[in-house]
């Protein structure tokens, strides 16, 4: 049995997310996606909405045999890895700029937690420009994120601005 956590902010999650998710599926029984609690951050979407979203969407790909379960966190993640009883932790890198951070993540969570692997995975090239804070920017702006974020999201999120108008 293989268990992986894959964390994250997922405000919003996007296509490339769910890419790593669907590639996660194929090396691992169960994935744990895992939503940080960041009581800094003003998110666009609370923990809760981050979470029943994620549990939509994920119902829908192609998981393969793999389990998928959506929970948040908060504190340290190799100590939520650990409560998990978690093989490995995933985290997608895009482009060399997003390997500096990952790399001192992963090392300080290997200190840490030295048993505990971090694997890093490469979406699609049509996703290596996507983020999260672009999403919600262009958004914001007025551009169009189709083809970004799962249709759930485009909903949630057109929603939110009329609600908020
Ligand atoms: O999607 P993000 O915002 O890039 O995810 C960052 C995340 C959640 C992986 C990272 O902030 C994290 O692990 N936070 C939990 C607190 C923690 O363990 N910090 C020490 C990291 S070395």
């Amino acid at each position: 049995m293989r268990r992986a956590i894959y964390p994250g902010s997922f405000d919003p999650v996007t296509n490339g997310h769910l890419d790593i998710i669907q590639r996660g599926c194929k090396l691992y029984d169960e994935i744990i996606i895992a939503v940080l609690i960041n009581p800094e951050k003003t998110p666009f979407f609370s923990v809760d909405e981050r979470c029943e979203i994620l549990r939509s969407i994920v119902k829908e790909i192609d998981r393969g045999e793999c389990t998928l379960t959506v929970e948040s966190f908060e504190g340290l993640l190799v100590q939520y890895a650990a409560d998990r009883q978690v093989d490995a932790i995933v985290r997608g890198i895009r482009a060399i700029s997003d390997y500096e951070y990952e790399l001192q993540m992963a090392l300080m969570n290997r200190r840490l937690q030295p048993q505990l692997e971090t694997v890093f995975m490469m979406p699609a090239e049509a996703y290596s420009y996507v983020s999260s804070r672009l999403v919600k920017e262009i958004f914001h702006l007025g551009g169009t994120i189709e083809g970004l974020v799962p249709k759930l999201v485009e909903e949630r999120m057109r929603a939110r601005l009329s609600s908020d108008a």
